[in-house]
């Protein structure tokens, strides 16, 4: 039988998420969810855990509320309260929640019984993965028009492990964005079985910007 917090959660995902930008979007959520069973079929975790964190992963995204780190934990809180959900497993998902960013990849997670390293490093792939190949492409060109920004700078050489003057300098062009982020996110995955699945994604992306930078320069 299915369990019915998961359906509660995704009923609820999915109207909150109602008008959020296509990378951002129920869509989003759902291949995270998806990814994420996949990867714990091979990896193990408390699934329960797992979809819950998936599901909710981006409810309230800083970048899109005023850079409210903590709006995402309330909203979610309330919501799993609301669902009678032991606080032990509340405390959990809500690690994941709060540990999954990019951005605050370096920030050092507290590690005890209540902080499921597993299960945030399952959902982390996860949402990872769908940040690179075609549809990290996609999101990525759909967020840089949503924000109305350049495609690509000529003037701004494209390379890996640019400095915090050149980041600044490079205008957040979206040719921009898979040199500070995506091709960096293969490396970072967390599990052997995502280590596995990025490797294609990677590739792909990697020959997307070969033939998008050789069609501005015209080489062909
Ligand atoms: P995280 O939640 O892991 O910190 P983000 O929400 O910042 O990651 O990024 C998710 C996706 O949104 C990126 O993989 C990319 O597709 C898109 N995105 C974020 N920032 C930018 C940007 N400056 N330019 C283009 N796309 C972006
Ligand atoms: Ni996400």
């Amino acid at each position: 039988m299915e369990n019915s917090i998961i359906t509660e959660t995704v009923n609820f995902v999915k109207i909150k998420l109602k008008n959020a930008e296509a990378g951002h979007d129920w869509f989003h959520i759902e291949r995270v969810w998806k990814l994420s069973k996949k990867i714990s079929q091979k990896e193990g975790g408390e699934i329960e855990i797992i979809e819950l964190g998936a599901l909710l992963h981006d409810i309230a995204d800083p970048k899109f509320h005023d850079g409210d780190e903590e709006l995402a934990l309330k909203i979610s809180r309330e919501f799993l309260e609301s669902q009678n959900l032991e606080e032990e497993k509340i405390v959990k998902v809500l690690f994941i929640i709060k540990n999954i960013s990019f951005k605050n990849r370096n920030e050092k997670t507290e590690i005890s019984e209540l902080n499921p390293v597993k299960e945030l490093h399952i959902v982390q792939d996860a949402d990872r993965l769908d940040a690179i190949g075609a549809i990290g492409i996609a999101r990525t060109f759909n967020f840089g028009g949503f924000k109305n920004n350049l495609m690509y700078d000529p003037e701004i050489l494209p390379k890996l492990k640019m400095s915090k003057e050149e980041y600044k300098k490079s205008n957040g062009t979206t040719i921009n964005h898979f040199y500070e982020k995506l091709l960096l996110l293969k490396d970072l995955m967390n599990t052997e079985t995502a280590k596995k699945m990025a490797e294609k994604r990677h590739d792909f992306m990697q020959t997307f910007l070969d033939e998008f930078l050789g069609e501005w320069e015209v080489k062909f």
